[in-house]
This record gives structure tokens, sequence and C-alpha cells, in this order.
């Protein structure tokens, strides 16, 4: 098994979902003591406190998954400036009961896709606060706001555009220093 395993949240459930390509794309960027699992958050019930002291596998599972890691990367879109319902759902199950919140201290990435240039600037800003509340130590550079027109990935999910690689392949490189200077 890796020595730094990564649980990768993604905001999108679509099918064909940018972010989550961005997301697939991690392990051909990372150094091979570095794996990511993407955490199924679609599935999960709508947060009810009523229930959070007997929640359901789904939830079990995910804050087990949460807390075996050694970092998180949140991948996101931006709905109606800022996080999707589905993303924040999983946070809020994720920091309960009282005392229980399996995100504090988990150093974290924040990166998000858009078609547009700008998209995920609001996104991103909001679920900065959500985790500064979280006590989740959030890298702020370099900022990831990734604009993916058409053609952006290949058939096989790569990266056509050098440019875009490098940048990823800088970016995920900040990432690692920052996990392993909170896993010491
Ligand atoms: C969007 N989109 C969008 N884009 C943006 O830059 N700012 C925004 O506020 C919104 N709002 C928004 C709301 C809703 C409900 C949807 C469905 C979409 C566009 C969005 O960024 C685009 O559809 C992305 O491609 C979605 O990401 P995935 O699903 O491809 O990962």
């Amino acid at each position: 098994m890796s020595q730094y395993q990564i649980a990768v949240l993604v905001g999108s459930l679509r099918q064909d979902s940018i972010n989550r390509k961005l997301a697939n794309a991690f392990n051909t960027l990372a150094p091979s003591d570095f794996s990511f699992k993407q955490l199924p958050i679609g599935g999960l019930p709508h947060y009810n406190e009523d229930e959070e002291n007997d929640p359901p596998e789904s939830v079990q599972r995910l804050k087990q998954d949460v807390a075996e890691s050694q970092g998180l990367i949140f991948v996101t879109p931006e709905y109606n400036r800022s996080i999707p319902g589905v993303l924040k759902n999983a946070i809020d199950h994720g920091s309960r009961p009282a005392g229980q919140n399996v995100w504090a201290g988990k150093p974290a990435a924040i990166i998000g896709a858009s078609d547009a240039p700008i998209g995920t600037v609001l996104a991103q800003q909001h679920l900065r606060n959500i985790l500064a509340y979280l006590d989740v130590p959030t890298m702020s550079r370099p900022d990831a706001m990734i604009h993916v027109p058409s053609g952006f990935f290949d058939e096989a999910g790569n990266f056509t555009n050098s440019d875009s690689r490098k940048f990823m392949l800088n970016w995920m490189d900040e990432f690692v220093f920052w996990v392993k200077s909170h896993n010491r």
C-alpha cells in the first residue's frame, strides 16, 4: 500500500464530469508513494442531525476512508457561485457528531474545473471558508482554476496540452510537499 493515501472528493455526479476526469489524472502526476481514492458521495443520505449518532454504512465508510487518509483533495465545479450541495452534504456528514470532526488536521488542496475561464473561483473561496472552520490546513498556492475546453483530455484521459500538464505537475508537487510537511 502507498505510504500516502489521498482521499479525493469530486463535487460532480455527472457521468462525463470534467472534474472527475481531472481527478482521474492525479495518478499520472504524483510519485509512486502517493495513491488516490475517490470517495463515493452521491449515495449519502441528506445529513440529518437526528441520525448522526447511528449513521448508515455509507456515512461510516466515508468517515473511515477520511480517517485513514494522509490528505484530501477536493475537486469541485461551481454551482451558482458556490460548491455543489452533494459536496457540502458529505462535508457536513464528516464533521459530526460534535467533537468527532474527521476532517480536522488533514492537509488538503482544492482544485476545480470549468468550461469557463474564471469558473470555480467563488466555489473554491466558499470551500476555503468551510474548511477553515473545520480546522483543515488547506494549501493556498498555486491557485488551480482549470479551464477545460473541449479536447482538453484525450480519449485515454491524458492532457492534450503540454502547458496544462506542466501546470498540473507543479501543482501536484506542491501538494505532495504540503502533505509530507503535515505528516511528519
Ligand atoms: C453551473 N455552472 C457554473 N459555472 C460557473 O463557472 N459558475 C457557476 O456559478 C455555475 N453554476 C452552475 C450551476 C449548475 C446547477 C450547473 C449544473 C452548472 C457550469 C459548470 O461549471 C459546468 O457545467 C461544469 O462543467 C460542471 O462540472 P462537471 O460536472 O463537468 O464536473
